[in-house]
């Protein structure tokens, strides 16, 4: 297949290219493009047929439901069988946003697009690219992480082309994804809501709407099975093996340093993934700063692509400090416990 790829400049946005994409998305054609999180492999989600070549353009697992992206609160009613008193208060205070709202869907949702569930997930995106697309395709908009499954999400166009480079119609460039961490995912269809997957929007900001509001366990502790399908498989691994090692500040940087010091095979095949305060303390590996300990927005809009580039330069181990697992620091654990296969190594 022809994949027809195109940048946009966010701050000066040529709309015949984002007419162009939406004109494919309506003929049924898969189109990527950026948002707030992550870059989404967009099809058309009430059209079956387009909806089916996500997954496969993917290699994505069958029972695994894909997130309906709309371009306006208007586009909502029709897409569920009734919007809950908490799932409303939701979509009023984070829509545009990242999160999304799972409800009981509508008719009109393909078994497809909720793979094989009574319920859907909702999510209007900020990134205005992204607003326009749905916005001039007229449908709504089914789109998981445009990136192979199983790889860590892109927040960089450049990994979309490596992984569907001719496996999709089109592919809009938009710049770094600003979060870098996909969105949070509530459950609304029942009550207390529950958070199915941490993201940028957090526990703590939920809970001032309802203080009820609680995190699925399984995510945390990686020993019960998820209730989002898609939590449970393995997820954002890059090539290498991941391990994180957890502990104070100081007792990480030496526990990093005695396990490259060990390592038998070439130094340059260790990756770590330090942070601004300690990447001068590591002296052997290739060492890259996720950013700083005080700005958790910039490691977690970090992480994916960090892992990314540790794979091009072709090492075989990862060894990244931890975070607190508070605010963003809980999205920011999840995905690196997920990265790891929860290998975690105590450095006290
Ligand atoms: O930020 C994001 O959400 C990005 C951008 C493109 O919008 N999309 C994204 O989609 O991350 P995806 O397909 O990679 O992840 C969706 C997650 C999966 O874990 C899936 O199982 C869960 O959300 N999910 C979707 N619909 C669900 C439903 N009805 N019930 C339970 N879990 C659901
Ligand atoms: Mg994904």
């Amino acid at each position: 297949m022809e994949t027809k790829v195109k940048i946009l400049d966010i701050n000066n946005i040529d709309y015949e290219i984002i007419k162009e994409a939406a004109g494919i998305l309506k003929k049924g054609g898969l189109v990527v493009f950026p948002t707030e999180t992550v870059y989404g492999l967009g099809a058309d989600a009430l059209n079956e047929k387009a909806v089916n070549n996500i997954f496969k353009a993917k290699g994505r697992p069958q029972d695994n439901p894909l997130i309906v992206h709309v371009a306006s609160k208007d586009m909502v009613p029709s897409l569920v069988k009734e919007i809950p008193p908490a799932a409303k208060k939701i979509m009023d205070r984070f829509f545009p946003g990242p999160i999304t709202v799972i409800m009981e869907k509508s008719d009109l949702v393909p078994i497809v697009t909720s793979a094989g569930l009574s319920t859907v997930g909702i999510r209007m995106p900020e990134n205005i690219i992204a607003r326009e697309l749905i916005s001039k395709a007229g449908v709504p908009v089914a789109a998981p992480s445009a990136n192979t499954s199983g790889l860590p999400s892109p927040t960089e166009v450049k990994r979309c082309v490596e992984d569907l480079k001719g496996k999709v119609d089109f592919i809009i460039g938009g710049g770094k994804c600003d979060y870098g961490l996909e969105s949070t995912v509530i459950d609304c269809s029942v009550y207390p809501p529950v958070i199915l997957r941490p993201g940028r929007v957090t526990l703590e900001e939920l809970r001032e709407i309802d203080e009820n509001i609680y995190i699925d366990s399984g995510l945390i502790t990686g020993n019960e099975i998820p209730k989002a399908p898609g939590m449970k498989y393995k997820h954002y691994a890059p090539k290498a093996k991941v391990k994180i090692i957890q502990g104070s500040m100081q007792k990480t940087v030496e526990k990093i340093n005695e396990i490259v010091q060990n390592y038998r095979d070439d130094k340059s095949k260790v990756g770590i993934m330090a942070t601004d305060e300690t990447k001068a303390l590591y002296k052997q590996g290739r060492v890259i700063s996720l950013g700083s300990r005080n700005d958790e927005e910039t490691i977690g809009s970090n992480l994916f692509e960090t892992l990314r580039t540790l794979d091009d330069l072709k090492v075989d181990l990862i060894l990244s400090e931890s975070f607190e697992e508070s605010g963003i620091g809980i999205a920011i654990m999840n995905r690196l416990k997920k990265s790891a296969g929860f290998d975690i190594i105590k450095a006290d």
